[in-house]
């Protein structure tokens, strides 16, 4: 096993080598803190473990998008999978090769499609017959061929901790059945604005057996086999991401295990293989440190009230999550206590943590919530009034500043002031 990232060293959680104290001092709380080596760590451990496969790892960037490490992903070789124009333009300004983004989405708008013809990505996602046509209409204004894979629908249930995050069984709304991938590739066929490169499957987020995938893979090679039947020939298969990672007492997923069942019927096939892995690489590879504010007692209930809440990480609240809480600096002798890790934010489904057993910090301490790296900081927001925090990303010795705190002026910038003019 590796070592655990974020370890203590003389009593105080680092970021490599770097105390979190330290970056709390520097740029306040509460913050990102991102430890560069154990992402490339992860990108390395699931490059090593699919070996002499034809691999693209298309990092998913939803998971965390911040400029600083998809630079770093992008120059360790990783691609992108995308959602929005948005990720597109943080993709282009962090040089992702524009020849390893793909484009997932079912509702991608002309717009962000016209955006991603004109940046020639590798290829579309695509998830309904509507949206192939209208990329069809857009690559033949422009007098060029649009690459797509389509996104198949496979209806297989993946185990996964809540189900907002299980894509793969027909009743969401993410990509077509067999049937209707097959008559998107021959209407296809007869289109030369059009070329089919692949095919896709996701089938949900945060799935620890391998054994789901490999029925997905199964199912659309069996698709694939048919397209190659009638001359369509595709050169990768695109098997999404969610290889889930490990919060508290569960299994990561064994990665190894997985690319022993997908990497074989692939390179039968003479396919690439596209991954789009985004909390694999960077979960365990942040966390979120927050100041405590209070220790408020209320009847039989304690409340530790931390300067960072829900406006900063919604999993706990959003997916019931469970995230790992650690002090920052260990207090020797500090009694346990079980508690409701919470922020300053006025709604109940405000926690980080409920009825946790922990030291009983003091106003002041720091608070450490691990596993926050995929998912914490993209899904942030300026609900009541709260500046997004800032992200420190240690690469080594070397402290970056990867994205500045949030100004008061940030949260009104674009709105109209009451002399006519708009707030700059
Ligand atoms: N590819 C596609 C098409 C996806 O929809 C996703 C995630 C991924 C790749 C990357 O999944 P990952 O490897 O990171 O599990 N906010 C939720 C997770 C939502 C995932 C959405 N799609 C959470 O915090 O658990």
């Amino acid at each position: 096993m590796r070592a655990k990232p974020f370890p203590r060293i003389d009593g105080t959680l680092a970021a490599g080598e770097v105390p979190l104290d330290a970056l709390a001092r520097e740029f306040g709380t509460p913050l990102y803190v991102y430890d560069w080596a154990v992402a490339r760590t992860n990108l390395e451990r699931l490059r090593a473990a699919f070996g002499d496969a034809d691999l693209l790892v298309a990092y998913s960037v939803k998971a965390n998008g911040n400029l600083a490490l998809l630079a770093r992903l992008a120059g360790e070789g990783a691609g992108a999978d995308i959602v929005s124009g948005g990720e597109l333009h943080r993709c282009l300004l962090a040089g992702v090769p524009p020849e390893r983004i793909v484009f997932a989405g079912v509702g991608k708008t002309r717009d962000e499609i016209a955006a991603a013809l004109d940046a020639r990505i590798l290829a579309f996602n695509v998830e309904s017959r509507g949206e192939l046509e209208v990329i069809d209409a857009l690559a033949r204004e422009r007098g060029v061929r649009a690459r797509f894979a389509v996104r198949v629908n496979p209806d297989i249930e993946a185990g996964t901790p809540h189900e907002y995050t299980r894509t793969g069984h027909a009743a969401t709304k993410f990509g077509v059945a067999a049937d209707e991938a097959l008559a998107l590739y021959r209407w296809a066929a007869g289109r030369p604005a059009l070329e089919a490169v692949g095919i896709d499957v996701h089938i949900g987020s945060q799935i620890v057996e391998p054994e789901p995938y490999r029925r997905a893979l199964a199912h659309v090679l069996e698709i694939a086999d048919r397209l190659a039947s009638e001359g369509v020939s595709l050169r990768f298969v695109d098997l999404g991401g969610g290889y889930g990672v490990r919060y508290a007492d569960e299994e990561a997923m064994a990665i190894e295990t997985l690319a022993r069942l997908v990497v074989p019927p692939v390179r039968e096939r003479g396919l690439r293989l596209v991954l789009e892995p985004g909390r694999f690489i960077v979960g365990d590879a942040g966390v979120l440190v927050a100041r405590v504010l209070y220790v408020k007692r209320s009847g039989t209930k304690t409340f530790v009230i931390t300067d960072g809440g829900m406006t900063e990480l919604i999993r706990p609240s959003h997916y019931r999550g469970y995230h790992e809480i650690e002090p920052v600096r260990e207090r020797p002798g500090a009694p346990r206590v079980t508690a409701d890790v919470v922020g300053p934010i006025c709604e109940t489904g405000d926690f980080l943590a409920r009825e946790r057993t922990l030291p009983l910090p003091e106003p002041g301490d720091l608070l450490a919530v691990r596993t926050a790296g995929a998912y914490g900081f993209t899904m942030a927001s300026n609900y009541n009034g709260r500046r997004r925090p800032a992200e420190v990303l240690v690469d080594g010795d070397d402290v970056v500043l990867a994205r500045r705190r949030e100004s008061f002026d940030d949260l009104v910038r674009g709105e109209r002031l009451p002399d006519g003019g708009y707030a700059p």
